[in-house]
């Protein structure tokens, strides 16, 4: 059997947020400890298609990423970060895979056609402003991952259908042009998704409702203070039902040792949401402690981003360029020696 190439690419339009951290960060910090070969993408062409507008933000945003990715645990020895602009060879399949795919089944896509109703302000009403750049993106995706033949691939359930977009495109090639792409498998994380400060079923830092890693002792604490409790709950020594309650939901995440005494106590009114809240604050930032320091260290000493982001994205384009070589090898993309 073949060994397994294990990828992941994230956007870079914001810094990493606890949603991202249990959802995502912390499946990646266990998969670089099984020695397969694990490819971290900065997604920053991707993140252009709806932010074409905004080059500064992206910019920015790489370098955060990367300081927040390695403040997390990812360790540029097991783990290859690279950013994807710096390996032309994707922008250059892109182009290749673009002749495989109908402009229909780009419009069937649910992922896009989802992304595509939130961003109304860019693409119109009905999507009639789409452009060809956005409405393409998964093609552009099934260049990232083929180009390092990523074979498993963490994710989230809303990428399944760009996941299955992949696999047709590389069906599709590899019958035309003969067997050259591996088919990549999605990996689902088994953490649902998790909830914002407000109890949206989601956490983003477009609603509002995020505790970013990079957030400040206080700024965690005026969140917490606001985040929603059991609204039946007036007096303090109220009983209450935890389940509904952020500040519990979160004790949850990172106050694990203390869990039974803080629903008992919650369900028999003896504990009020001001001490529990600021028992959570204490917890939070003690779990955000160490990730705050290392954070800190990167912020001043930029130069050692910029060589984790170098040396990644060397090794990562070496891979590229041999495979695209045999990719236009097979379809006959040669005209001299
Ligand atoms: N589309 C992914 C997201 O928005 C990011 C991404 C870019 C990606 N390239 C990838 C994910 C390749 C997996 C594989 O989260």
């Amino acid at each position: 059997m073949k060994e397994k190439t294990i990828l992941t690419g994230i956007r870079p339009t914001g810094n990493i947020h606890l949603g991202h951290y249990f959802g995502a960060v912390q499946t990646w910090k266990k998969l670089q400890e099984n020695g397969l070969p694990f490819y971290l993408e900065i997604a920053d062409v991707q993140a252009l298609t709806d932010n074409f507008n905004q080059p500064e933000k992206v910019n920015k945003n790489v370098r955060e990423l990367a300081i927040d990715a390695l403040s997390c645990g990812i360790d540029p020895e097991k783990t290859t970060i690279f950013i994807q602009s710096m390996v032309p060879e994707i922008a250059e399949l892109t182009v290749f895979y673009s002749n495989l795919v109908t402009i229909s089944r780009l419009y069937r896509n649910p992922t896009v056609k989802a992304e595509m109703k939130q961003k109304r302000e860019l693409f119109g009403e009905n999507g009639e402003s789409i452009t060809y750049g956005f409405l393409g993106y998964p093609v552009s995706q099934a260049a990232d991952i083929t180009a390092f033949r990523g074979s498993l691939i963490p994710v989230g359930e809303d990428q399944l259908p760009l996941l299955e977009q992949c696999r047709e495109i590389v069906r599709k090639f590899n019958h035309i042009y003969g067997e050259v792409l591996v088919e990549p498998e999605a990996m689902l994380s088994d953490t649902p998704r998790i909830k914002g400060l407000d109890g949206n079923e989601k956490m983003g830092k477009s609603l509002g409702n995020a505790i970013f890693l990079s957030d400040s002792e206080e700024l965690i604490a005026k969140k917490i203070m606001g985040a929603l409790t059991d609204t039946k709950k007036i007096k303090k020594d109220d009983q209450a039902n935890p389940d509904v309650c952020m500040v519990f939901y979160y004790h949850k995440l990172v106050n694990l040792n203390h869990l039974e005494t803080v629903c008992s106590e919650c369900k028999n009114g003896l504990r009020g949401c001001v001490a529990c809240k600021k028992e959570l604050i204490e917890q939070m930032n003690t779990f955000l402690k160490p990730i705050r320091e290392k954070r800190n260290y990167y912020l001043e000493h930029p130069e050692a981003i910029d060589q984790v982001l170098q040396e990644g994205t060397k090794k990562a384009r070496a891979v590229a360029i041999s495979v695209a070589q045999e990719i236009k090898e097979h379809m006959k993309i040669r005209y001299f020696e």
